[in-house]
């Protein structure tokens, strides 16, 4: 099977849930012992209400939700948006087990340093453009084309500030492994080192 589920083969940007690694993932993931899972707080018995602020191509809000949360996804990107709002559409036609999972998804278009304060969110899930780095594979491609549409996202400590005011008991914040805590932010709770990719973990008491 394919791996590249978001780059169609003239090499444009789509969004398929239906194929190449997302469906891989959903059919034989780790379930809840991944590192995001585990960051957003869901375990056996707790399955939080999630916002992702930051939805992009909706990866890692469809984890999530094939894990059984309730996911708010806000794109700000009319772009990606319209990217994202066609690939949501496709797996509701595809129906299944991929259908039954965007089904608990909720797409916004707007930005998540407005819209935020009045979803109330119980867990903010906080995944910015990272900083530019040298890897490999599709991965890459495939942020590279999403960098050309939405830039840097250079206002992300502002999204951060305003997550960690409204957010009632978690803010998970998805970064590089090997880069700084974010300055003029508190330190988080605890941190998820997967290989390539660190979940900062801020706990609101
Ligand atoms: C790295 S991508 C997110 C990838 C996503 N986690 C996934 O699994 O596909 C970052 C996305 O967040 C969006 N974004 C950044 N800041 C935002 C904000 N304040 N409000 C809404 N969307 C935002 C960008 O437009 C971009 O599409």
């Amino acid at each position: 099977m394919s791996k590249k589920s978001n780059i169609d083969k003239n090499n444009n940007l789509i969004c398929d849930f239906t194929k190449g690694s997302i469906k891989h993932r959903l059919m034989y993931g780790g379930g809840r012992s991944q590192y995001l899972p585990r960051a957003v707080g869901m375990t056996k018995g707790r399955t939080p209400n999630i916002v992702d602020a930051t939805a992009g191509l909706g990866k890692d809000s469809f984890l999530l939700a094939s894990l059984g949360a309730r996911v708010t996804l806000i794109e700000r990107s009319p772009i990606i948006h319209g990217l994202l709002y066609d690939g949501m559409e496709r797996a509701m036609r595809a129906g299944g087990l991929t259908a039954e999972v965007v089904e608990r998804m909720t797409l916004i278009m707007g930005d998540s340093i407005e819209l935020l304060p009045n979803l109330e969110p119980e867990v903010v899930l906080v995944d910015p453009m990272h900083p530019v780095r040298k890897s490999s594979a599709q991965v890459k491609k495939e942020m590279v084309l999403i960098r050309q549409i939405v830039g840097n996202d250079c206002d992300y400590v502002d999204l951060l500030n305003v997550a960690l005011n409204v957010a009632k008991k978690r803010v998970v914040l998805k970064w590089p492994k090997g880069a700084n805590t974010i300055e003029n932010i508190k330190l988080p709770s605890h941190q998820l080192s997967g290989k390539t990719t660190r979940y900062d973990v801020f706990m609101i008491s």
